[in-house]
């Protein structure tokens, strides 16, 4: 089965109002002219509302890095899905290697995170990834493997494959220039698909989307886009300038 190619930016703490505007005006056209690619900005929340009106009816997905699984209440600080939904967000991360290191996020509530994204609506996409410690001590399938099954096990009820997405990132690889190797990437992504499958059965493992993350650049995304099990990448750095994001839109058409 052919899966769509996504190419998803995460502008994680960075842009203005205006350098928010400018970039998506940039973008836009950028998008219309791929074909064949799904085309993804995760913006700060300060900057979410401007996207999503300026993306709407166009190619862009406009998402959020992170939300909350309670729809209100005192939380204070935090954002629900439907406030996400209210602003025009249609996808969300969840469980980004600098939320679950920085904020502490667990797998619980990743997987909370991730069933109330799917009840809502919004097309998650969720991260998972080890640290350069569990890699070298060989460790690193079983941090992965307890990352995606806490999501799978609470997920009730058949998922369709297309409504969810995970990007593996290596936490080593990120913001370090330090990419994985394009047959490292495939080699992980190769099991989290087969995770799947034994979790879910073929249709939803040959279906849902696995992307990369991690030092992606224009210089190394076409050999890590040709690895059969990768479907695009999660972009940090590289998709601050839509100049660079935009030849990463054009090498996974
Ligand atoms: O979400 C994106 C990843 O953290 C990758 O960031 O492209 O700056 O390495 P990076």
């Amino acid at each position: 089965m052919a899966r769509r190619p996504i190419m998803a930016a995460n502008w994680k703490m960075n842009k203005t109002l205006r350098e928010a505007e400018d970039y998506t005006a940039a973008l836009i056209p950028r998008a219309e002219q791929a074909e064949g690619v799904d085309v993804a900005v995760f913006v700060p929340f300060t900057v979410l509302n401007e996207v999503a009106r300026m993306s709407a009816g166009t190619p862009v997905i406009a998402g959020a890095q992170n939300f909350y699984y309670e729809d209100s209440g005192a939380y204070t600080g935090e954002v629900s899905a439907p406030m996400l939904q209210d602003v025009g967000a249609r996808a969300v991360l969840i469980g980004h290697s600098e939320r679950r290191e920085i904020f502490s996020e667990s797998d619980d509530l990743v997987a909370k995170k991730t069933k109330r994204a799917l009840d809502a609506g919004l097309l998650p996409v969720v991260c998972c990834g080890e640290t350069k410690e569990e890699r070298d001590s060989g460790g690193f399938w079983e941090k992965i493997k307890t990352q995606i099954s806490s999501v799978m096990d609470a997920l009730e009820g058949d998922v369709d494959g297309e409504k969810i997405v995970f990007a593996y990132e290596p936490i080593w690889a990120i913001g370090t220039g330090d990419t994985a190797s394009p047959e490292d990437a495939q080699d992980a992504i190769g099991k989290i698909r087969d995770l799947l499958r034994e979790l879910r059965g073929d249709a939803f493992a040959d279906s849902v989307r696995i992307l990369y993350g991690g030092s992606v650049k224009p210089e190394n995304i076409e050999e890590i886009m040709a690895q059969p099990d990768v479907d695009g990448g999660l972009v940090g750095g590289a998709s601050l300038d839509v100049e660079s994001f935009g030849k990463l839109v054009e090498a996974a058409t």
